[in-house]
């Protein structure tokens, strides 16, 4: 399994986490507008109070105390396959100076470990097709295409 560099460490989102630039780390992956202590804090809230259901992780450089990498997990309650789970990964980013230093790889191998350990029967995830080799190489397969519809 990859091993992160030197002086990271990657530990559960902590409450804290919005004085460490967790917002301007999910700006590399697409609009992220600083909402203000007060909004993330009840976003971060809402998150525990659904037991069970969102397991963010963070890599932190201990150098800067900045957060550099973040990932989710969302585990979905089905009726299907007796009653299953299905994990999702969700709102993966690296910060671009540490992109390439295998810190996205590391987060998704924990994040599917969780999901697996959690007890879902499979864990997915949408991306664009410019991260499909990514995947690849955490071992994720393409199974077709992605559909959205905006607001
Ligand atoms: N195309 C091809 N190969 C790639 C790419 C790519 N775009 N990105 C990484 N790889 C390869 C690496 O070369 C490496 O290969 P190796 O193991 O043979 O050396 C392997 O994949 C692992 O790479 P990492 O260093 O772990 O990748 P990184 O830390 O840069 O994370 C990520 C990749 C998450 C795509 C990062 O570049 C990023 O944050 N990009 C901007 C935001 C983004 O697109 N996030 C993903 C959205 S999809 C979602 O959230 C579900």
């Amino acid at each position: 399994s990859a091993t992160l560099p030197p002086g990271l460490h990657l530990r559960p989102l902590a409450s804290t986490d919005y004085h460490r630039s967790h917002l301007a780390l999910l700006a590399t992956l697409t609009q992220a507008p600083d909402i203000g202590e007060e909004s993330w804090t009840a976003r971060f809230d809402e998150m525990v109070a659904l037991k069970g259901s969102y397991y963010p992780v963070v890599v932190v450089d201990s150098s800067s105390d900045q957060l550099v990498a973040t990932g989710t997990l969302l585990i979905e309650r089905k009726f299907i396959r007796g009653a299953a789970l299905t994990g999702h990964i969700e709102d993966i980013a690296v910060s671009s100076s540490m992109q390439g230093k295998g810190l996205g790889k590391k987060i998704i191998e924990v994040l599917t470990a969780l999901s697996e350990i959690v007890g879902a029967y499979k864990t997915i995830l949408d991306c664009d097709p410019k991260n499909e080799a990514f995947y690849v190489k955490c071992g994720y397969e393409n199974k077709g295409f992605e559909m959205a519809r905006y607001t």
